[in-house]
């Protein structure tokens, strides 16, 4: 019984996730200065058993991660996903060490949380009339939301497993599904639908009117009480400015706060909010468009998913989370995203990247099946970035999953021969993965941008 061999030691000198385990005659000593160190020594500990057949050799190891977040992002908008279904994931995230389990859950094709002050959001944001994903395309009806009691069985369960959940609304763009249930929030009268394609919608809030802001904020209280983490995320990615541009109401913002252009208008919008969630002590995330006018304060902390990784040397004093498009999105399939890909990236693009995150979109991705085939393993390869300093060799990397493969329920997972395809197999598979997503609604819309541009 090895339980009864394992002698924990509290240690304030360590870092608050870092911990020192020694093995010696099958005992086991195990300094951390949180429980959360405790928990992370033992899934060590479990790895080690694994790998010599279930005996203990004598070790010494110091253990801390390289990055304070190693994230995990869900979009619940396209698809929803089941409580139990998310405490999965969770379970799983947790046994690679992740400590941030980031929860999108707003979203042009649905809005996913309870809302009292705006029941509209749920009854009308949660529920689309039709489907037009790539192949899925169908009339019905489709929807869901978590209630709060929801929302916080999810909280504590990831609590217990030492990981914070933070939730996403998505703001100003992505918000087909709030505009549709609160058309007064809207620029000029446009009337929205909860959106049934993919895409990048241009249906956006208006930022020019101050009720706006009223609303906004009483949606945030809401959220914020039900998530009791030091970040919260607004989105800002993918809002195009079109409609503020024809919109008086905007325009005569960007005039009265002698704003240059609609990019510091979202510059603007964005600090507005930082500001209401720095005074009830919460930190902003903002996905990297918000840096685009230039005008964004230092209190931000930017994901960065797609852009110039040049833009960083300007603003040296943020906090940067990285989730690059090209090697982390796992959405994405093997072949154009493979493995070794993910795993040799770069993640240190910036003086101070805070974190790592494997995003997670799921226009594409209806059940939970397809999602855990495209997450594991790449999704191991991003918690690895995460917590060594001095990464092994991919070769190396690869050859202690598969030894440790045995441990975790691989059901589902991407079979070996997926990893890492030869090129003209990544080539035919990427193709056919973009032509596959495109159908005749999804084409009319990119079409209707680029004529709109
Ligand atoms: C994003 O992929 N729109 C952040
Ligand atoms: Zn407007």
């Amino acid at each position: 019984d090895g339980e009864s061999n394992i002698f924990f030691e509290k240690d304030e000198n360590l870092g608050e996730e870092e911990y020192i385990m020694k093995t010696e005659n099958g005992k086991t000593y195990i300094k951390s200065a949180s429980a959360a160190g405790q928990l992370y020594a033992l899934q060590t500990l479990k790895q080690i058993l694994f790998q010599n057949g279930f005996s203990l050799p004598d070790v010494e190891i110091l253990d801390k991660p390289t990055h304070k977040i190693r994230g995990f992002m869900l979009d619940v908008g396209r698809y929803f996903y089941t409580v139990d279904e998310v405490k999965t994931f969770i379970r799983r995230m947790a046994m690679h060490k992740l400590n941030l389990f980031h929860f999108h859950l707003t979203e042009d094709q649905g809005w996913r949380i309870q809302i009292d002050k705006y029941p509209q959001l749920t009854e009308i944001g949660s529920v689309r009339h039709g489907t037009s994903l790539g192949k899925e395309v169908n009339d019905a009806d489709y929807g869901g939301y978590y209630t709060k009691d929801e929302i916080r069985e999810v909280v504590a369960y990831a609590k217990s497993l030492y990981i914070d959940t933070i939730p996403e609304i998505d703001l100003p763009g992505h918000t087909s599904a709030l505009l549709a249930s609160l058309p007064e929030m809207v620029c000029g009268d446009k009337k929205v639908e909860v959106k049934k394609t993919a895409g990048v919608f241009k249906d956006i809030i208006c930022a020019g009117r101050e009720k706006n802001y009223e609303i906004i904020f009483d949606i945030l209280d809401e959220v914020c009480e039900l998530f009791p983490y030091e970040y919260f995320h607004i989105g800002g990615d993918e809002a195009p400015k079109k409609q503020w541009k024809e919109c008086p109401e905007c325009q005569a913002k960007i005039k009265a706060e002698g704003l240059a252009n609609e990019e510091e208008l979202q510059g603007y919008f964005v600090n507005r909010i930082s500001e209401y969630l720095r005074n009830k002590g919460k930190k902003v995330v903002s996905w990297n468009e918000s840096l685009n006018g230039g005008n964004l304060n230092d209190e931000a902390t930017i994901q960065f998913w797609l852009d110039g990784e040049k833009r960083y040397e300007k603003y040296p004093d943020l906090d940067i989370i990285v989730s690059d498009f090209f090697a982390y999105y796992m959405d994405y399939p093997y072949e154009m995203t493979p493995l070794k890909k993910t795993y040799c990236y770069d993640e240190k693009i910036a003086k101070k990247v805070i974190g790592v995150e494997a995003p997670v979109w799921t226009e594409y991705i209806p059940d939970f099946k397809r999602m855990t085939y495209l997450c594991f393993p790449r999704n191991i390869a991003v918690a690895q970035t995460g917590w060594c300093e001095n990464k092994p060799s991919y070769e190396k990397f690869e050859s202690d999953l598969c030894n440790l493969m045995g441990m975790f329920d691989t059901t589902d997972w991407a079979p070996k021969s997926d990893w890492n395809r030869n090129q003209l197999a990544q080539k035919i598979g990427t193709a056919k993965f973009f032509i596959d997503k495109l159908n005749k609604d999804f084409t009319k819309q990119l079409i209707g941008n680029m004529r709109d541009k």
